[in-house]
């Protein structure tokens, strides 16, 4: 937790967003719920994606409805190819507070706090900046909000070129072996939505208003707790600033305040879960957090990489499964898979990614459990962030766009590959003898 100098400033502000309307609903809680235990049940999939961190200064028009298209056209690519409804999640309006594995950052002779992420401070090295700000809670709660009033507007508005994919931008595809199977895919998904608006009589994206839903890491408690409310009618709490938080293996302590906070909420919840974790670990937070087996409560994300995930996770999926318990598995093939190069940049390689997305179908398939979703960080942009992909950036790219604060994204082209390769995966898990 960060501290906050002006104990009055801090409790203004949280009384402020108690005040404040909230961000999302309680049906559409529910709702979700529903779909993840659809997911469990291998009747939907979930696609989980965004940036690491949303910033104040990226809440802008373009960005956004970027990364929304090449998260609703992933999810096209997926809904075709596993002839599954698509759960739609975001890493957005909220991803602002970043764990830290130290308090303090030195630079030369200076230390300061550790940037956490807009929710917190700023991320220039400055005093000014790095001190922690309550006014901040109330900014991310505004932009958090403008960022769903767009994607709530645009989806509501049908998107009007996303069913046709002959207005995606594929030039990307040219770049890739498997260019062919990739056209194939790309002019089978425009022939079934010609088909089914010649069926109809209308157009696609008039046939029924799809879901999408939000997501951020529940990391700062205050700005969680001031959001969380109780509804008429229902019993018990809602955390309405999004629909699904999540925690990561750092605040996921079975006797530490984000588990104690987790368990009094009804929302979906998701814990990501790294190499070091035990399965007895595992049993416990589920004990804890989802004590009455409800559909759709708990997900576990695991997040291993490449190299550790066939090590790691059968023991955990085992556990799990002979104990008879219910989660939703989801593959986050990102975090285990960051690196440093040797020009100076954080970045993830498309190969490991695509690799650990991979072992996650076999490594469930073989222990009988099921993979029901990806968790991915990504933008709808033009950058270098993570090498490799069908374009096969290099280190050397990385100087062109590198544009993330955090962690490195994929970009939209390696977005809509990944997609394609799930596609391409699951189609040869389901072909006998392959
Ligand atoms: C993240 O999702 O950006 C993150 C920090 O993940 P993890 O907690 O899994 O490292
Ligand atoms: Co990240």
């Amino acid at each position: 937790m960060p501290t906050y100098p002006d104990a009055a400033a801090l409790k203004a502000a949280l009384d402020e967003l108690a005040r404040l309307p909230p961000l999302v609903t309680s049906w559409e809680i529910f709702a979700l719920k529903k779909q993840l235990a659809q997911a469990q049940e291998g009747k939907r999939f979930l696609l989980q994606g965004g940036d690491c961190a949303e910033s104040f200064s990226d809440c802008q028009s373009g960005l956004i409805s970027n990364r929304l298209k090449v998260l609703l056209q992933m999810s096209l690519v997926l809904v075709h190819g596993l002839q599954l409804p698509v759960v739609r999640v975001g890493r957005f309006a909220g991803q602002y507070a970043k764990p830290r594995s130290t308090d303090m950052e030195t630079r030369g002779e200076i230390t300061l706090p550790s940037y956490r992420g807009d929710l917190v401070n700023g991320p220039e090295f400055s005093a000014a900046a790095r001190m922690a700000d309550p006014q901040r809670m109330i900014r991310a709660h505004s932009r958090s909000a403008m960022t769903m009033n767009f994607v709530r507007a645009l989806i509501d508005g049908g998107f009007a070129d996303l069913h046709h994919p002959e207005y995606w931008n594929l030039n990307w595809v040219g770049y890739s072996p498997l260019a062919a199977e990739y056209q194939q895919m790309v002019a089978d998904i425009g022939g079934a939505v010609r088909f089914m608006e010649t069926l109809a009589g209308v157009e696609v994206h008039n046939l029924n208003r799809i879901d999408f839903y939000t997501s951020h890491e529940a990391l700062l408690l205050p700005y969680e707790q001031a959001l969380t409310r109780q509804v008429p009618r229902q019993r018990g709490w809602f955390n309405l600033s999004t629909h699904y938080p999540w925690i990561g293996m750092r605040t996921a302590a079975l006797d530490g305040a984000h588990v104690e906070y987790l368990r009094g909420v009804r929302n979906p919840i998701a814990i990501k879960i790294g190499p070091s974790v035990q399965p007895d670990q595992l049993l416990r937070l589920i004990d804890v957090l989802n004590p009455d087996d409800e559909p759709g409560r708990l997900s576990f994300i695991h997040r291993m990489g490449a190299a550790q995930i066939a090590d790691k996770l059968p023991a955990l999926l085992e556990a799990v499964k002979r104990d008879g318990r219910r989660v939703l598995w989801v593959c986050d093939a990102m975090h285990g898979n960051t690196e440093s190069t040797s020009n100076g940049f954080k970045t993830r390689r498309f190969d490991n990614i695509r690799s650990e997305v991979e072992q996650s179908f076999e490594l469930h398939a073989a222990a009988g459990t099921r993979l029901g979703g990806v968790h991915l960080e990504l933008t709808g942009e033009d950058v270098t962030e993570c090498t490799g992909g069908a374009r096969e950036l290099t280190d050397i790219d990385l100087e062109r766009a590198y544009r993330s604060s955090v962690d490195p994204r994929l970009n939209y082209e390696q977005s809509l590959e990944i997609a394609m390769l799930i596609v391409r995966k699951q189609r040869q898990g389901r072909r006998p003898g392959s």
